[in-house]
């Protein structure tokens, strides 16, 4: 049994989601996307004896590696990629913005449903190319997609490409075949390539399966750039390590081109070592995180649902999008949870403008925190 009840002190000079505020010295902070967990002892036990190796020289990701990646998507998806397929990268938003300088060119349209992790926007137009927005419709507080507004902003606005969240963050969908088969269809009919993100594929609740895009069909694959890490699901996001994977091998060629040209490839020595050890090792650990995350999920709904906050029921990610709309009058919700609770939760906006009204909160923590963040944020709105 692993141990996801102690609290851990994470206190420590740059961890950006403890960061200080100003005269609040009890915060509960609740919003970057990483857990307070400590990583598995078996992740941080290969980084040690790479540690005292102390061989630091150039290091490429070897025969085990690739054989640790492609071992973890059979395992875990039925998902067959071959070892060639795949580019390690330092990170999955480094990943995105090579694909989207390779499949557009400055002034394309990209196509982002929202609301979704907010630097898909940033990274869009950041990089010189205009996002083309569509809402997700929520549907009796689930998300789904509008196909008949995604068809008109196809066609209206040219895209080139649909940068595509699977599973969904904020809103914790876990899209159906169904669903991904009318999404890839589309794209497919107006030449849209698809760069699917799939971070949170290993963090599914509820019985509900992750299907990775390039599943569909061989021709969805061969349109599709994916997005692969282990950071979200073992929490090393400071360790900086993902994959892109991408079965057309002319497309492949011209990513791995660009991440060389960009100066920004390949993983360091620890990134290696860890995901070796997390795709290897971690199926136990990661069965009893999502146990423990499944509990705390039911506990925000059960303890909210007597509020006017409407939370969404989530189908993966540790994270739960909450419709804060009957507090509208009270302005900045996020700010008014701060100010009176301590509690720092994500800001709907930084999700899109349909987020406006909303919070994340992320759950991925002791259950003794998260009993007292939700006693606070109760009182809070109770006053
Ligand atoms: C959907 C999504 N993509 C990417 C990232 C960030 O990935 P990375 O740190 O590997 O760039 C996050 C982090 O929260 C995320 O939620």
């Amino acid at each position: 049994m692993y141990d996801f009840d102690s609290v851990v002190n994470r206190n420590v000079p740059g961890d950006i989601k403890y960061e200080k505020i100003k005269g609040i010295d009890d915060l509960i902070p609740m919003w970057v996307a990483d857990m307070d967990f400590r990583c598995m002892p078996e992740v941080s036990d290969a980084l040690v004896k790479v540690a005292e190796e102390g061989l630091f020289g150039y290091y490429d990701a070897d025969e085990e590696y690739y054989k640790a990646v492609t071992g973890w998507f059979r395992r875990r998806y039925d998902w067959e990629v071959d070892a060639a397929e795949i580019i390690p990268i330092p990170g999955v938003i480094v990943g995105i913005v090579h694909a989207l300088n390779v499949l557009t060119k400055p002034d394309d349209h990209v196509l982002i449903f929202q609301p979704v992790y907010g630097q898909f926007e940033r990274c869009v137009k950041w990089n010189g190319r205009i996002p083309t927005i569509c809402d997700l419709k929520n549907v009796n507080g689930r998300y789904e997609i509008d196909l008949e507004e995604m068809e008109q902003k196809i066609r209206e606005e040219q895209v080139k490409v649909l940068l595509w969240c699977s599973p969904h963050n904020p809103g914790g969908r876990v899209w159906t075949m169904e669903e991904l088969k009318a999404v890839t269809d589309l794209c497919l009919t107006y030449d849209v390539k698809i760069i699917s993100d799939e971070i949170h594929a290993d963090l599914t609740l509820g019985g509900h399966r992750h299907i990775p895009i390039a599943k569909v069909s061989k021709e969805v694959a061969q349109n599709s750039v994916i997005l692969s890490s282990p950071t979200k699901s073992f929490n090393l996001a400071g360790i900086q390590a993902a994959n892109i994977v991408v079965p057309d091998p002319i497309l492949r060629k011209q990513i791995d081109r660009r991440a060389f040209a960009s100066g920004l490839f390949e993983l360091n020595k620890m990134g290696i070592a860890a995901t070796k050890a997390a795709y290897n090792l971690g199926e136990a650990w990661l069965t009893e995180l999502l146990v423990y995350v499944e509990e705390n999920m039911k506990l925000v709904i059960k303890e909210l649902d007597d509020t006017k906050l409407s939370v969404m029921r989530p189908e993966g990610t540790y994270l739960v999008w909450i419709d804060c709309s009957a507090y509208r009058e009270e302005g900045n919700f996020a700010k008014v949870l701060l100010e009176k609770a301590h509690v720092r939760v994500s800001e709907g906006i930084f999700f899109g403008k349909s987020g406006e009204h909303f919070i994340r909160l992320n759950v991925a923590c002791p259950r003794r925190i998260l009993k007292e963040a939700l006693g606070r944020i109760k009182r809070a709105v109770a006053e």
